[in-house]
């Protein structure tokens, strides 16, 4: 029986995700309402040109998205992206009491505690599992599943743009520029891909994770960031050599220092994974996060990283969770930051390295670079050399290593006279240190 007073719904933005929320909201209306005990009414559709929905019920576009959010309604989707208007129109809906639901990262990993306080305020709720992983259910299993216990490690891949690059890449050698387009066309990139390329999209992700997982503001500015636009089809050769793929990954990690005292530690870079790793295998727009807990152990979450469908399959979730909490007259958990972890810098974390280079074929060499490495502790675990017509391939493979000890050491191994070029530095994880 759906006996209960219809939840107003204003939704912001039509594009990718706006589209097949849309589509759902239509298509599944009957069993939406049978599960949340009122009829789920989607009153209006802000867009910025109408002309370009013709498909969109046209008596519910709009283009004044504060007007839209001020209306009578319930609970306001943002499916927009981006900083501006969405902050402000989240702000106002919350403001006023009004639940939200947003797939919006890059502002959470930015304005995420303004956000949360303005929800708090008002005793609205503010649900974003879209935001990460796309149709994976992973926020919620983090804030509420594994709310009894400790995490301690958060690791994947969370970006479904770059991992079709890099999957492409490995299995075809595709272009990169080109691969790029066609995940802009599949409805997979940001609406500005260099956020995806960059590794925006996925710090953003990673301090949203960091956020949860170990109940302490992270923000998108406490990430260490680098993107796939560093990575060339040599560094993908060298690691198939090495029976290693190559993954964008974010890991959040939490952290004890010599003093006891415990920090967190939040990366989103490339790195090289052995073969056998269960992310290797992860390829095209799907994502896939591993999650460490002190008493759950290791848990796996895999599927749809991007696209319209699987995103809203996410964003209707939360729907329902909203409108079952104004239909019962409560509201969802609340963010939690009381644990207030520092975030440890970059030069402390601590990982293996596959260094690459180019250098002279004669005597005494390997023991010049190796010289190098022992005068910062950074310890070997394996070295590979291959001669050539003039000069020869040394690659080596350390074992964990601070960031800050390896720069050190790649900049001095770079001034050597005897070392041509230095052809690739990538982390490698997935393996015993
Ligand atoms: P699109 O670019 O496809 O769609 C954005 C929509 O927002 C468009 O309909 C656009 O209108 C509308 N819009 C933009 N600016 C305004 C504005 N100022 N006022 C009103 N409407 C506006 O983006 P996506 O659907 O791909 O992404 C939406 C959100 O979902 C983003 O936060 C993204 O990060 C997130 N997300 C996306 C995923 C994906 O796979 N695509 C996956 C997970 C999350 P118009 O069309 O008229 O220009
Ligand atoms: N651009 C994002 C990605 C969308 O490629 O993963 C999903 O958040």
């Amino acid at each position: 029986m759906t006996t209960g007073k219809p939840i107003k719904v204003a939704m912001l933005g039509c594009g990718t995700v706006g589209t097949e929320v849309a589509r759902l909201l239509r298509e599944q209306r009957h069993d939406l309402a049978a599960r949340i005990g009122a009829p789920v009414e989607l009153t209006g559709i802000a867009v910025r040109r109408p002309n370009k929905h013709r498909d969109a019920p046209q008596e519910l576009l709009t283009t004044d998205s504060a007007a839209l959010v001020e209306s009578d309604v319930d609970v306001v989707v943002e499916v927009i992206g981006g900083i501006e208007p969405a902050r402000g129109l989240l702000l106002s809906a919350l403001r006023a009491g009004k639940s939200v639901v947003t797939a919006n990262k890059a502002l959470l990993a930015e304005h995420g505690p303004e956000l949360y306080a303005a929800a708090d305020a008002s005793g609205a709720d503010i649900y974003f599992e879209a935001a990460v992983a796309g149709a994976i259910p992973l926020l919620r299993p983090l804030r509420e599943s594994l709310a009894g216990d400790r995490i301690t490690r958060v690791m994947g891949i969370v970006n479904g743009t770059t991992n079709y690059i890099l999957s492409a890449m490995s299995a075809t050698g595709s272009g990169y520029g080109e691969t790029l387009e066609e995940a802009s066309r599949l409805g997979y990139a940001e609406a500005d891909p260099t956020a995806d390329v960059d590794g925006f999209d996925a710090a953003s992700k990673a301090a949203i994770l960091a956020s949860l997982a170990f109940h302490t503001r992270v923000t998108a500015s406490d990430v260490h960031r680098e993107g796939i636009a560093s990575v060339t089809a040599a560094d993908i050769a060298a690691a198939t050599v090495l029976n290693r793929t190559v993954k964008l990954l974010a890991i959040c990690e939490r952290v004890t220092g010599q003093d006891g005292a415990e920090a967190v530690s939040v990366r989103v870079h490339p790195a090289m994974i052995p073969d056998g790793h269960p992310l290797a295998s992860v390829g095209g727009a799907f994502n896939a996060v591993f999650v460490e807990a002190d008493a759950a152990g290791q848990l796996m979450f895999y599927g749809q990283g991007a696209g319209g469908a699987p995103t809203a399959s996410a964003v209707l979730g939360d729907l329902v969770a909203v409108a079952r909490n104004k239909v019962a007259g409560g509201r969802g958990p609340r963010e939690s930051a009381y644990a207030e972890l520092p975030v440890r810098p970059m030069g402390q974390a601590s990982t293996r390295y596959h260094i690459s280079l180019d250098v002279a074929d004669r005597a005494g060499v390997l023991s010049q670079v190796a010289a190098v490495f022992a005068e910062h502790e950074v310890s070997i675990a394996a070295v590979r050399q291959e001669g050539r017509p003039t000069d020869a391939s040394l690659v080596v493979i350390t074992h964990a290593a601070t960031d800050a000890a390896l720069r050190s050491t790649v900049d001095k191994i770079a001034g050597l006279p005897v070392v041509r070029e230095v052809v690739s530095v990538m982390r490698v994880e997935g393996e015993e240190s």
